[in-house]
């Protein structure tokens, strides 16, 4: 069967916020120290102490907006460790993540991360301790950051430390999995934490936007409850306001759905199966926000998405660091799809944030000594950021489907995923071929407008799905461009199995 796909230029569904482009940095494993920091004093090229090879690849896919420090480590940080003279800094145990044994060092505190930002033009989004510290250890935080130069006491302490300039930050998580790492809360509890954060919601006059934590993929009903409660607290007033709530989806494999080399078709289809089930997640989330607050602006934050093997567990294979796993053709494929149910849902969903970075679950990166590997999935972040800020445009695809059994239960997927967006004349159409052994021939009905020029296609693939990049082959699998010509209304292209691709077209 031919697969058809529909794209309505005049059907808008809404502007794509690049914050869905954004980034997760957490104290843990390899992602800060030998990840994105290697110190000023290293050999490694660097700047400010931060890998320049990792920042020019990173300013390449304009990473919009980073969350730190965590993550579970967020729940057990004092943001005071990690700021003055580096050397006078505490050396602390990381509660949660305890590194194979390493000390947390805290020579990446406040400053030090805001410069990495900068470094690579992103929004820094803070992730607040709600566990184990105060609202006024919040509070302070934020006055550190954000009081402008010769104001109060912690500004000053800022300039002392080497930044006049306020920071600004804008974006703060107030607590991390509360229903689990954070404090194991019930809903109710944690929306009484919440609500004392709107005491310090406006105390220094800035435009702060408040996230909070929603459910993990297997506890939906968290948000049921905790907006029951939150709207009763609403309607009294002095509750903290609500930029965006956040959810948390893994492709999680914990070892039934095969390691990174070693799985099967029905294998690799399961873990599509489960990537593309994220979309109903995300419309009944919202639904169930919208039923109990219908005139509300809350958006959805997914600061925490990406592919989970776990096949290192806690326990990394020796040289490993934790977390850390490789990014083949199937975390490319899946992140594509991702991005696609973001982008098809930017009227709902207002960043979002891949887990993580460097080294760790669906890095972007791999980076140890000199070397620093840009994975598959990089190359798809590189692809889709011509999405950012575009109009997402309503899109139907008639695809065949995928009939396969897992653990003896027979599922049906489709074998295409598509996004579509329009900007400044272009149309960029992004897709991903699920199937693992089927070039897929695909005709595109372009509604409300006409291709007045060529085109290009860029495209993601390798001969085998289960290569990526490796320290020992960097390259091994990297985009390939080709010219297309549509006529008309009219264009047909073949797209590679297990590809991702990239359609531009004026
Ligand atoms: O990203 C790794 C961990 O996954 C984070 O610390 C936690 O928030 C989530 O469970």
């Amino acid at each position: 069967m031919m697969t058809t796909i529909d794209i309505w230029l005049n059907e808008e569904i809404g502007r794509i916020n690049p914050n869905i482009y954004g980034h997760f940095i957490e104290h843990l494993g390899g992602v800060v120290y030998d990840g994105i920091w290697v110190g000023e004093d290293s050999e490694i090229p660097n700047i400010k102490g931060f890998r320049q090879e990792l920042i020019e690849k990173l300013k390449e896919i304009n990473p919009s907006v980073i969350r730190w420090p965590g993550g579970c480590f967020a729940e057990t940080y004092n943001w005071r460790d990690g700021i003055g003279p580096s050397e006078k800094r505490p050396t602390t145990v990381n509660w949660w993540y305890m590194n194979d044994g390493k000390l947390e060092s805290n020579q990446v505190g406040t400053h030090e991360f805001i410069d990495f930002c900068n470094l690579v033009n992103a929004e820094p989004y803070f992730a607040v301790n709600a566990t184990t510290t105060t609202v006024l250890e919040a509070r302070n935080w934020i006055e550190y950051c954000n009081m402008m130069q010769g104001t109060t006491t912690l500004a000053q302490e800022r300039e002392k430390n080497g930044s006049p300039e306020p920071f600004n930050v804008k974006y703060w998580g107030l607590g991390n999995e509360n229903w689990g790492g954070g404090g194991c809360m019930t809903p109710e509890d944690y929306c009484h934490i919440y609500r004392k954060y709107g005491i310090i919601s406006k105390s220094v006059g800035q435009d702060l936007q408040f996230i909070a934590c929603g459910p993990y993929e297997d506890i939906p009903e968290w948000t049921a409850k905790f907006f029951d409660k939150y709207k009763e607290m609403y309607t009294v007033g002095r509750v903290a306001p609500m930029f965006g709530y956040s959810l948390h989806y893994y492709v999680t494999n914990t070892g039934r759905m095969g390691t990174e080399l070693t799985y099967s078709d029905a294998q690799w289809y399961e873990m599509m199966r489960v990537g593309l089930d994220m979309e109903p997640f995300i419309q009944s989330q919202y639904e169930m926000i919208r039923a109990a607050m219908p005139e509300t602006s809350i958006g959805l934050v997914v600061d925490e998405w990406g592919v989970w093997h776990q096949q290192n567990g806690r326990h990394p294979l020796p040289g490993n660091y934790l977390f850390e796993q490789m990014s083949t053709m199937r975390e490319a494929v899946l992140a594509a799809l991702s991005l696609n149910i973001f982008n098809n849902h930017c009227d709902k969903v207002v960043m979002a944030n891949v887990a993580q970075l460097v080294n760790c679950i669906h890095s972007l990166f791999l980076a140890k000594g000199n070397a620093c590997v840009a994975t598959t999935s990089y190359y798809v972040f590189d692809m889709y950021k011509i999405h950012q800020n575009a109009t997402s445009l309503k899109t139907e695809v008639n695809c065949k489907s995928i009939t396969y059994i897992f653990e003896g239960k027979t599922y049906d997927i489709p074998s295409i995923s598509c996004s579509a967006s329009f900007r400044d004349g272009i149309l960029a159409v992004t897709l991903a071929n699920l199937t693992v052994d089927e070039d897929q021939e695909i005709m595109f009905n372009l509604h409300g407008g006409q291709y007045t020029s060529t085109g290009t296609m860029v495209v993601l693939s390798s001969y085998n799905h289960k290569n990526g990049n490796s320290f020992e082959e960097p390259y091994k699998v990297t985009p390939v461009e080709q010219n297309i010509s549509p006529v008309g209304v009219e264009l047909t292209v073949t797209i590679p199995k297990a590809s991702v691709v990239l359609l531009t077209l004026d």
